[in-house]
């Protein structure tokens, strides 16, 4: 059978992962681990081999889907992962004051904003079925705010605690597990005794050794995909309104008894 004769419904459905900030690809690795998913990593590091190396502010759309080489309508399931910065939004470096109340008090802190913001703008834009942005919980909360869900990532197989704010839109199914200061589940409250976040200058260098430390956890990366898949196998039932859950005898305009018979 030729290629233009496979129909529509003959063809393999279409699930894609697009992961912005990929860095090492923690956020992704389970969907990239799956054989269901095609997954698409963006990075400005090239040591990080990511398969767009670009810079985030620079990326339109129409970048993305031609680098998934498809047009949206032809995705059958879109689902953006994002990992943005989050030097500039670090509760640890408060004493820099690089936000008072949510607004952004320095060129480096604007521009982490407007790096948030255009990716916001391009998960809008391509109208995935599921998103999820992540960010360790600090300022960033009072710039977008608060997130959909948070967790902890000892939750989440890692010895240190690591509060960390999820927003988007999610699977219903996914929980968001955490726990409190000082419990038994993690040795550390951040990962930065375990060297640091590496980054804390404010200056954009991103090493191996401090992508290690932002890598998210397989098990968090696991939950999204298995909630997002048990969603598209056992989608919600389509919520009645109130005319269809009366057999339409709530209509605008049938007001008497006699209307309604
Ligand atoms: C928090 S780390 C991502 C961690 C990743 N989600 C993981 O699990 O391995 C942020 C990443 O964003 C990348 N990055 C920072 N600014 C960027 C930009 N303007 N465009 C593209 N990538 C950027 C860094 O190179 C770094 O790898």
């Amino acid at each position: 059978m030729s290629e233009q004769s496979v129909s529509d419904t003959d063809r393999p459905e279409k699930w894609v992962c697009v992961d912005l900030f990929s860095g090492l690809g923690g956020f992704s690795q389970a969907f990239a681990e799956s054989e269901r998913w095609d997954v698409i990593t963006v990075d400005f590091v090239e040591d990080f081999e990511p398969d767009l190396c670009a810079d985030v502010l620079d990326l339109r759309p129409a970048d993305l889907l031609e680098l998934i080489g498809l047009d949206r309508d032809e995705i059958d399931v879109l689902v953006v992962l994002a990992s943005p910065p989050c030097t500039q939004f670090s509760l640890a470096a408060s004493r820099y004051e690089r936000f008072v109340d949510g607004e952004p008090q320095t060129e480096e802190a604007r521009k982490a904003v407007a790096l948030v913001y255009h990716a916001l703008g391009l998960i809008r834009a391509l109208s995935p079925d599921f998103w999820v942005m992540e960010n360790p919980q600090g300022y960033l909360r009072q710039v977008i705010g608060d997130p959909t869900g948070r967790v902890t990532y000892c939750q989440y197989g890692t010895d240190y605690m690591k509060p960390t704010d999820l927003w988007g839109d999610h699977p219903r199914g996914l929980s968001y597990r955490s726990c409190s200061y000082g419990d038994a589940c993690h040795e550390h409250n951040t990962d930065q005794e375990h060297g640091g976040l590496g980054n804390m200058s404010g200056l954009q260098s991103y090493t191996r050794d401090s992508a290690e430390r932002a890598k998210v956890p397989k098990e968090l990366s696991e939950a999204v995909r298995d909630a997002v898949e048990e969603e598209i196998e056992n989608p919600p039932p389509e919520q009645a309104t109130l005319v269809q859950a009366d057999g339409g005898r709530n209509a605008p305009g049938l007001h008497t008894a006699t209307d309604r018979q």
